[in-house]
């Protein structure tokens, strides 16, 4: 509504002027709200109404992720396995819409996407910190939080090179040396990186049936048995018939890289995340491969990110 969009722009004004901020790769400038940095469009307005106006019904289910780290393919595999029984696979809606608009971003609450009017259970996503999504999202007993991370080489690399293709022509270049050390330094669109992962890791931990935790590496290893666990994990578990027709592995198939770029709507498609930031579905998909950082990244770098890392985990008891 008008009168809230007015204060919100009101609020978001007065708070930005206050907040530190730092250079950007995809954008030029990211402000650091509450721990994490924003980049100050819309998206980070979005951010404040869904705390203060967002009401998680008991029945939602968030996919939340850190940028880069597989929501594309996450969301395309949850859209497909919560609606499995609404349509057939010759004739399903992600051959001809693109993931990210099967699951509105929560982050994009102000403009986008009118969540209120969805019919329950609403899928819904989130590239915030565990700490800055909505509290009724956070203290609600049942509805379900789906976390993907990822190698964080291969994050920074497939960030980088999405961060280049979006950045506005006229700004000057970052260089990848220059992103880098940002990176490592805790400095990235919607990070620090690790404590991104951490916040939610902590949390999977500590309410587990809440929360399910994936990883990237695993789900490319293995990905039947992580469909089959997600769908466990939303009270949706594959029966006998559904399994012996091949179900997941049709889920599988209809979601895996190959097959979404090569469907038109992910090749030409766009997605309006806010209105000031379209993005041609295509930069979504590169080459969802484990390791690829490792053609892009000096051994220089590959050590300081590894040893980056090992400090962060310390006495954490999690591993990438
Ligand atoms: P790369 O740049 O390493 O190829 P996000 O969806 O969170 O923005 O992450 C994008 C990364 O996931 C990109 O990684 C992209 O290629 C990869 N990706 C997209 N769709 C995928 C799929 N269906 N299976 C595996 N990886 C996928």
């Amino acid at each position: 509504p008008q009168d809230v969009n007015e204060e919100i722009n009101k609020q978001f004004e007065e708070l930005i002027q206050t907040l530190p901020s730092h250079k950007g790769s995809a954008v030029p400038t990211l402000i650091n709200y509450k721990g994490f940095w924003y980049p100050p469009i819309s998206v980070f307005k979005g951010v404040l109404l869904m705390q203060d106006h967002f009401k998680a019904r008991p029945t939602d289910i968030f996919l939340c992720s850190a940028l880069k780290s597989g929501t594309t393919w996450l969301k395309a595999i949850m859209f497909s396995t919560m609606n499995r029984s609404e349509y057939d696979f010759a004739n399903h809606p992600l051959l001809t819409t693109g993931p990210h608009d099967c699951i509105p971003y929560l982050d994009a609450y102000i403009t986008e996407h009118d969540v209120e009017a969805l019919p329950s259970p609403r899928l819904l996503s989130s590239h915030s910190a565990y700490s800055l999504i909505p509290k009724s999202a956070r203290e609600s007993p049942d509805c379900k939080i789906v976390y993907i991370c990822r190698n964080p080489k291969d994050v920074f690399v497939s960030h980088y090179l999405f961060a280049m293709k979006l950045r506005p022509p006229m700004l000057p270049p970052v260089s990848m040396e220059e992103a880098f050390d940002w990176f490592c330094n805790g400095v990235c669109e919607y990070g620090p990186y690790f404590e991104h992962v951490l916040g939610y890791w902590k949390a999977s931990l500590e309410f587990p049936q809440k929360i399910l935790f994936l990883k990237y590496e695993e789900m490319k290893k293995d990905p039947v048995k992580h469909v089959k666990q997600l769908a466990e994990f939303l009270g949706k578990p594959f029966s006998a018939e559904e399994e012996k027709e091949g179900v997941v592995e049709e889920i599988v198939k209809l979601c895996s890289f190959e097959n979404l770029t090569s469907l038109e709507v992910n090749k030409t498609g766009k997605l309006a995340f806010v209105p000031e930031l379209i993005i041609g579905n295509d930069n979504f998909f590169r080459k969802g491969q484990v390791g690829d950082s490792k053609n892009h990244l000096t051994p220089e770098m590959i050590e300081r990110l590894d040893k980056v890392t090992e400090e962060k985990l310390k006495g954490t008891g999690f591993a990438f």
